[in-house]
């Protein structure tokens, strides 16, 4: 790539929450290749809650992993916010997650020696707040979401459910520019669905965030103000929620 294009595309992707074009990601296990992504584009607005749809195993996580820098890419490009993360250097590609990207892992990925608490204010204290205010911060995101009294409880003393809201609200704590779901109410029941995506939907709009949502959960759809269906390692189609096609 040239300086040039380089430069006309950063001023392009700066327009953009995210601007992911051309990326491929192939896994290799012993003899065995599975191409993830197939020269997957996704653009994700300023201000939206965009939801990322499709089938399992079609590459929903390996793309909002390399959009997060969390996963690397073969090829390809992805700016947040006018940043190319596929192709930081990994210092500042650490500093950058630290402070502009909060993420839900589906699998959660708690600390289970430390409390809620504790849990929740790392992403503070890794952006230098200290430990004590750190601690008061977080629990007022826990009792937005429902946790109040779980505070000092360890991860294996809460149920799934509790525990997937300890991640959600680690990954929105220290106010991030984009927040990244995967499949945030998997383990939520309705009356805490309609809650956790009521307090995600409230953190977007204006220019300065966005939020991805990777979601099954007919449930989230009116969340959402564009659905982007995912097949086999690309993008379908991306286009505004509708009940009539998306059901619910
Ligand atoms: N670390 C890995 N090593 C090898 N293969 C992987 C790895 N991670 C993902 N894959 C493969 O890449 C493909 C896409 O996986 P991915 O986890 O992105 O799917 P997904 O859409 O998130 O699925 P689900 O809805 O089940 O979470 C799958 O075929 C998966 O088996
Ligand atoms: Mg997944």
């Amino acid at each position: 790539m040239s300086l040039k294009d380089k430069k006309i595309k950063t001023e392009k992707s700066s327009e953009l929450a995210v601007k992911c074009e051309g990326i491929t990601k192939t896994f290799s296990t012993g003899d065995s290749e599975v191409m993830a992504l197939r020269g997957t584009d996704l653009d994700v607005r300023k201000g939206e809650l965009l939801l990322l749809a499709g089938p399992s195993g079609c590459g929903k996580t390996t793309l909002i992993s390399i959009i997060s820098g969390i996963l690397k890419n073969d090829k390809g490009f992805c700016a947040v916010f006018g940043q190319d993360v596929t192709h930081m250097k990994e210092e500042e590609l650490a500093l950058f997650r630290a402070k502009q990207i909060g993420f839900v892992f589906q699998q959660f990925n708690l600390i289970p020696t430390l409390t809620a608490a504790e849990n929740v204010s790392i992403p503070l204290i890794i952006n230098g707040m200290d430990r004590k205010h750190a601690t008061i911060e977080a629990g007022n995101v826990l009792e937005h979401v429902g946790l109040a009294d779980k505070k000092s409880s360890y991860p294996l003393q809460l149920s799934g459910g509790q525990q997937q809201r300890v991640a959600i609200a680690r990954a929105i704590v220290h106010r991030p520019k984009l927040v990244v779901c995967d499949e945030p109410t998997s383990a939520l029941d309705g009356t805490n669905g309609h809650r956790v995506m009521t307090l995600l939907k409230s953190l977007v709009g204006g220019t300065d965030n966005a939020m991805i949502v990777v979601t099954h959960d007919s449930r989230v759809f009116e969340f959402g103000d564009r659905i982007a269906e995912m097949e086999d390692g690309v993008i379908l189609r991306v286009g505004p929620y509708r009940k009539d096609i998306h059901g619910h």
